[in-house]
């Protein structure tokens, strides 16, 4: 929940309170009631408007569209300062013809309910929707260790894409790297800064391929169900998110059926809808590695790990699967990834730092020799070297339970 302005309300409820506190001289509503307290009322009365009586409203609505403009208009004047001259103006020339009062308080609070319901009364358009930029890039900077490159592919990406007034296409990225190195916390991240509900998000939408996709023969009911569910988030959503987790088992058939969604749209629709794909897949995790520990044995620091050259591996090795028909393969033969995002090995020190944010998240104290007794838990590889967490920070968070009093 942000602060300051209204504007920073984000729940539907939350807008329901602006509602109800700007026209609380309709009722008994007072208008000296603190935020907090509002809030809260707004609330509890939110609550009672069920599902059924939302759609029966809905169905009268069409009767008052001329009503509602005006109420809206009368709406933003109130909450944004904005549109009140238009106002006043067709107010006074439209003489008495349309008063608040007439419509009925509880009408209105329906009425304002089902509005917020879609969310149009929030900043970005859409209050499911946050497009928390700067919330992405702090977290991902505190967050998520020893990833310079995909911390800055990923931020700039997702930044670019969101400010660009109408992109032509998806934006689609390539998450590479062995498990634990943070592909789904990245990927989790970004719904959570992009989206109110993260994740639960109505326009968030995570397929993993070998638990929605398990069995190769249902192929064919899958693609019909993959598409369905597709279509319905970006029709629902002006901004959807598609996460396709071990997408390397993705079956090439249900990707005949995600292309449309991320291709270039060349028919000169005036659609400003937004989908961003994330692919997360292993492959090219040993080629990540390989050049990870070139550099160390070279004695250079991985952050001197140049963006260019790991794409150059990845790209070669995709190349290579795509002749055995891998789905993820054909993304990159077919030119539909913007951006690949390569993770890197963690080493002994971004073991540690993942544990200590266990810690931290569960509000527990640490101390460093506890940290170093967590990261010694994993198994590091190669043999000789011992230099990075096979298993990345996979369940350092669940191993911290060992040191908890
Ligand atoms: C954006 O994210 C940051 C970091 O998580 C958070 O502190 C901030 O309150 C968020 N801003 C909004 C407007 O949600």
């Amino acid at each position: 929940m942000g602060r300051g302005t209204p504007l920073s309300c984000l729940g539907p409820a939350c807008c329901l309170l602006l509602l109800l506190g700007d026209y609380g001289a309709l009722g008994s509503r007072g208008k000296q009631r603190g935020p907090l307290e509002e809030r809260q009322s707004a609330v509890t009365e939110a609550a009672p408007w069920g599902r059924a009586r939302y759609e029966a409203v809905k169905k009268q609505l069409g009767a008052v569209g001329a009503l509602s403009k005006q109420y809206w208009q009368y709406l933003a004047c109130k909450v944004w300062q904005e549109g009140c001259e238009k106002e006043e103006e067709e107010k006074t020339s439209r003489g008495p013809g349309w008063s608040l009062p007439l419509v009925g308080q509880d009408y209105l609070e329906i009425l304002s309910a089902w509005y917020c319901s879609f969310g149009k009364c929030c900043k970005t358009g859409d209050c499911r929707i946050i497009n928390n930029i700067t919330g992405l890039e702090l977290d991902l900077h505190e967050q998520l260790h020893g990833q310079h490159l995909a911390k800055e592919v990923v931020i700039r990406a997702v930044r670019g894409f969101l400010q660009s007034p109408q992109p032509q296409k998806a934006l689609v990225l390539s998450f590479h790297g062995w498990s634990g190195t943070g592909k789904n916390f990245v990927a989790r991240m970004v719904a959570a800064h992009l989206y109110r509900d993260g994740l639960k998000s109505e326009c968030v939408r995570v397929f993993i391929a070998l638990f929605h996709f398990p069995h190769h023969k249902y192929v064919d009911s899958y693609k019909v169900q993959l598409e369905k569910q597709i279509s319905e988030t970006v029709q629902l959503c002006e901004q959807s998110l598609f996460i396709f987790d071990e997408a390397e088992k993705l079956h090439s058939g249900l990707l005949d059926v995600i292309k449309p969604f991320m291709a270039r749209s060349d028919k000169g629709q005036q659609d400003n809808r937004r989908s961003i794909f994330l692919f997360l897949s292993n492959i090219g995790g040993s080629a990540i590695n390989e050049v990870a520990l070139d550099f160390w044995r070279a004695g250079r620091a991985r952050e001197e790990i140049p963006m260019e050259l790991l794409e150059q591996q990845l790209r070669l090795e995709m190349l290579q699967l795509a002749e055995n028909g891998y789905a993820h393969s054909r993304l990159l033969e077919e030119n539909l990834v913007d951006f690949f995002v390569p993770f890197l090995p963690l080493e002994y020190h971004h073991v540690k730092l993942c544990a200590r944010d266990a810690f931290l998240a569960r509000g527990l104290p640490y101390t460093e020799a506890a940290l170093d007794e967590v990261a010694r838990m994993m198994v590091f590889v190669p043999k000789e070297e011992k230099l990075f967490s096979a298993q990345g920070c996979k369940s350092v968070s669940q191993r911290i339970n060992y040191f908890i009093p």
